[in-house]
């Protein structure tokens, strides 16, 4: 769940700066901006974050009463932006009580780390984590496709990574295709921890920091990985139990949940079906696949309320004997909530290269489908993707600040 950050600022340069670096960061949330100290107090009240971000521009004095007043609102942090290092005008905020001070021209790249600080230093005295408290819980939303090698698992990941590089909130994907997962392999990640791995040590209860040494991330996305055991015969080890569990405490984590299974129903699948908000139903335009999607429509109809269910169709410009994606919807009796086309060759070189088609290229018919497809699961719009800067060196002045504050 995010990090609630509240910043007053004084400029337009200074917003754009602090919101350029929230953006990098999916677990960073920029609930307001006020532009006179005035208002800080309601939304402060308001918004109640874990952090705020004071502009220096504001009368000097004034300033340093605000993050004085603040801070003393522990465990609330206050990160004050200064025009330039200034020795002086530092020395004063952190006297004030201020967690960091950041000149403007660092705030891009310094400011998440100096948020993670700010807050880690809070949970060491507290004992816990601050940032993951009584927030919404997130969608689970399970990918499933009646009959084998319809993609399921292909736009399920993209879907996934579409998400995660493009939304402001934290996403994750389950890889529960327990003995052939493909996440792995699609997203070029080092599967060094798997639901296996977890499965061999979990005894019964599960919470967040029994599981996040599991997951991995997928650098250019962000997007959080619980990926399949490497081997099909490690798959017997991951139980129902376990699954229900860290689906719930995934929930509990991220804004959504993407869970991606296999045809065979086992009973692992059954209990992403039964956790899941969504049901996304991977069909094709061929006869088997449309036959299976409509046994499983049927049975998934008694067990689960209808609007949990969306049935998209696959390849669905192809052209497989003339049958098209109307008559798909006038056989099963729903409307498509997305029609994904064709596309063997982007599919076959993002998978050889091991970068999703939705980064590779994004503006291919089949990646804004996905994206699309995105956008209506979550929702909400698809932004534009947020840009990833290298970060830099802080400064000596920066580090010596920090040192001087007493972190790291
Ligand atoms: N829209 C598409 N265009 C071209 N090829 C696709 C498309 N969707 C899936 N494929 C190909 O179909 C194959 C099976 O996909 P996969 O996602 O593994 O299916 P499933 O998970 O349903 O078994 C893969 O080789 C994949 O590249
Ligand atoms: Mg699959």
């Amino acid at each position: 769940m995010p990090i609630v950050i509240v910043a007053a600022l004084a400029s337009e340069r200074e917003h754009q700066v602090v919101q350029d670096a929230i953006s990098q960061d999916h677990e960073l949330f920029l609930a307001a901006v006020v532009h006179r100290p005035e208002q800080i107090e309601p939304a402060r009240l308001e918004h109640n974050p874990d952090l705020i971000i004071v502009s220096s521009q504001f009368a000097i004095d004034q300033t340093e009463g605000l993050v004085e007043r603040l801070s003393a609102r522990w465990p609330l942090q206050v990160i004050v932006i200064v025009p330039s290092e200034d020795p002086q005008l530092i020395r004063t905020f952190v006297k004030a009580g201020a967690a960091d001070v950041i000149p403007l021209s660092a705030v891009v790249s310094e400011l998440p780390t100096s948020v993670r600080v700010a807050l880690k230093r809070v949970e060491r005295h507290l004992g816990t984590p601050i940032f993951r408290r009584g927030q919404e819980p997130g969608q689970i939303i399970t990918f499933y496709g009646p009959k084998g090698g319809v993609g399921t698992s292909l736009i399920a990941v993209n879907t996934a990574v579409a998400m995660a590089s493009r939304l402001p909130n934290p996403v994750a994907l389950v890889d529960l295709s327990l003995q052939f997962g493909t996440a792995g392999m699609l997203l070029n990640l080092s599967v060094d921890t798997t639901i296996a791995s977890l499965a061999q040590r979990f005894q019964g209860e599960l919470d967040w920091d029994g599981l996040q040494p599991f997951l991995l991330t997928h650098p250019e996305s962000g997007l959080q990985v619980l990926a399949a055991p490497s081997r099909p015969e490690l798959a017997d080890i991951v139980s129902t139990l376990l699954t229900e569990k860290a689906l719930q405490v995934l929930k509990e984590q991220f804004r959504y949940v993407i869970v991606d299974t296999p045809s065979t129903v086992q009973d692992t699948t059954l209990t992403a079906l039964d956790a899941a908000d969504v049901i996304v139903i991977v069909s094709a335009l061929d006869v088997l696949a449309i036959r299976n999607t409509q046994l499983v429509l049927e049975m998934f109809r008694k067990l689960y309320p209808s609007e949990r269910l969306r049935v998209i169709l696959n390849r669905a410009n192809a052209n497989f004997g003339g049958l098209t994606a109307s008559q798909v919807e006038n056989i099963l009796g729903v409307s498509l909530t997305a029609q994904i086309p064709s596309d063997g060759q982007l599919a076959v070189t993002s998978l050889n290269e091991g970068v999703p088609f939705v980064l590779r290229s994004p503006q291919a018919p089949l990646s804004q489908a996905v994206f699309q497809l995105a956008a209506t699961l979550a929702q909400q719009p698809i932004g534009p993707i947020t840009p990833t800067r290298a970060a830099s060196n802080a400064s000596v002045l920066r580090r010596l600040v920090r040192f001087f504050i007493g972190e790291e």
